[in-house]
């Protein structure tokens, strides 16, 4: 699928489709909608007087053949208000337009930006939701609904003066999208097909293409390591762990900067262990490797985007299965920092090899750490699918890591992390436990395992398990996996 920027006026566009937004105040029939109403004769004013055409948030109204128009098709879509309307608004929209139009088989159209609206986050906007909407999961279906594909889409509205910010804004947004399907065609993968070894051949072949470094721990290492925490997950599957790191070094990087850890928690499949979890549903468990495919989509971008800061992505990767030689509840595993762990529910397995990831992250010379996993059940509870939790070490890091995610039109909340929950760890056998002693709040007391070994280096970790996957479908991207929490990480890194 090709985008690209057109600086011809609307009217002489030729598409099988033209598509611009209007907004739900009073008169929705202004700027540049009123320009494509004066060369319609006056049919936009028609249908709002009529009451069918009103800018309510992702309203779809459909013309063919406008008079006047080159275009075969004119598609109107719904912005809702425009006090609230911002470029993640811009971003939907414009993917939800995407998959209406390929519902309907048109292969070509074109995107009208409004007045004032040629700007380079418009592009990058436009762009990130025309390619995340585009994704689908289909790739083990026989039968792909053939032709309902998608060639071209022109951006129309950027006069002369503003085609180079849109061409940049374009680029930027490519870059970030096309990576997030990279993630997102990852975390697709079932168990079967994508397995520790394979998802660290996958992440050597992106590191490869993408000119990043890259280094591959085999269990073998991982051992000599004493990465026992890490090991004691994988000890119950036939398949062995990996440990992927993937390094990138800005050309002119000057000594003594921050140098940034992306951790990712990566579990092929999470079965919960001899700590077994229901039938129902356990189909979902091959996504709790989303934290990990995050950070590598992550760095993917960054090599392409180039910002001045040294990152390292650390994914530890294993499948958590019972058998007779898993873990079980009750044994005290000694993790690659030194610290006892009482291992009270193996299905808690994400936090443990977190942790080795981590001290092997803090081993190489990170400065920050961003950890993000699929972690927590309670999560669930506590935001549903909407918002990301955020826990961190560190304020003014974590105010950061918010402001980024406001800018990347992500939604994430920060949940306390107070003396009085790490408490909930204290081991009674061991240094520390891996679940709280059932009083509720464990998000946080995981959080809390992970933060005993990030120690005084400052940390946020992303608990991901409520918005990593979305069971439906919506309007503007496919159902299943969704690349969440990419698009602030790299604003993170690239604003640092
Ligand atoms: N992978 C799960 C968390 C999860 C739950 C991810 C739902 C996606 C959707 C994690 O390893 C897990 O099983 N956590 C346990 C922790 C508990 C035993 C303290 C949980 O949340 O039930
Ligand atoms: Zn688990
Ligand atoms: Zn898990």
């Amino acid at each position: 699928m090709q985008i690209t920027l057109d600086t011809k006026t609307f009217g002489a566009v030729e598409t099988d489709a033209l598509v611009t937004h209007l907004f739900e105040d009073g008169e929705p029939i202004t700027g540049r909608v009123a320009e494509i109403d004066a060369a319609t004769g006056g049919l936009l004013k028609k249908l709002a007087s009529s009451g069918e055409l009103t800018g309510k948030t992702l309203e779809f109204t459909l013309i063919h053949a406008p008079a006047g128009m080159k275009a075969a098709r004119l598609l109107l879509v719904g912005a809702g208000k425009k006090d609230s309307f911002s470029g993640a608004t811009l971003r939907k929209l414009a993917g939800a337009a995407l998959r209406y139009l390929k519902a309907r088989s048109v292969k070509n159209f074109a995107f009208i930006v409004r007045e004032n609206g040629a700007t380079a986050d418009a592009a990058q906007a436009l762009a990130e939701g025309f390619i995340t909407a585009n994704f689908e999961t289909d790739k083990y279906k026989t039968d792909k609904k053939n032709g309902k594909e998608v060639e071209s889409i022109a951006l129309v509205g950027f006069g002369d003066s503003e085609k180079s910010a849109g061409e940049k804004g374009l680029l930027i947004g490519k870059i970030i999208a096309e990576s997030q399907n990279f993630t997102r065609d990852l975390v697709n993968e079932p168990s079967n097909k994508l397995t520790p070894r394979i998802l660290a051949e996958k992440a050597g072949a992106m590191a490869k293409e993408a000119g990043l470094a890259v280094d591959i721990l085999d269990e073998k290492k991982i051992a000599e390591l004493k990465m026992g925490a890490l090991l004691s997950v994988a000890q119950g599957s036939v398949e062995p762990p990996r440990m992927i790191v993937v390094t990138y070094t800005p050309a002119n990087l000057k000594p003594g900067g921050p140098v940034i850890g992306l951790v990712g928690k990566a579990v092929t499949f999470d079965t919960g262990g001899i700590s077994i979890k229901p039938a129902d549903g356990m189909e979902k468990m091959k996504y709790d490797m989303a934290g990990g495919a995050t950070m590598l989509g992550t760095i993917r971008a960054l090599a392409a985007l180039k910002p001045n800061v040294k990152v390292i992505c650390v994914v530890p990767s294993t499948e958590n299965m019972p058998g007779g030689k898993a873990q079980k509840p009750g044994d005290i595993q000694t993790a690659m920092s030194g610290k006892t762990i009482e291992v009270l529910n193996t299905d808690a397995e994400g936090r443990l090899i977190l942790s080795d990831a981590i001290t092997y992250a803090k081993q190489l010379g990170v400065t920050h750490i961003v950890d993000a996993a699929t972690l927590t059940g309670a999560i669930v509870v506590a935001l549903a699918n909407v918002n990301v939790g955020v826990f961190g070490s560190n304020q003014e890091f974590t105010d950061k890591l918010l402001a980024s995610a406001k800018a990347a039109g992500e939604k994430m909340w920060q949940l306390p992390m107070d003396d009085e929950y790490r408490e909930f760890i204290k081991g009674s056998f061991a240094d520390i436990q891996n679940i709280g002693s059932g009083k509720g709040g464990g998000s946080i007391t995981g959080a809390w395992f992970i933060r005993e070994f990030a120690g005084d280096t400052p940390w946020i970790h992303l608990d991901i398990a409520g918005t990593a996957w979305n069971d439906d479908a919506k309007p503007w991207l496919a159902k299943g996996p969704t690349g969440v929490a990419l698009r602030t990480l790299v604003h993170l890194v690239q604003t640092y």
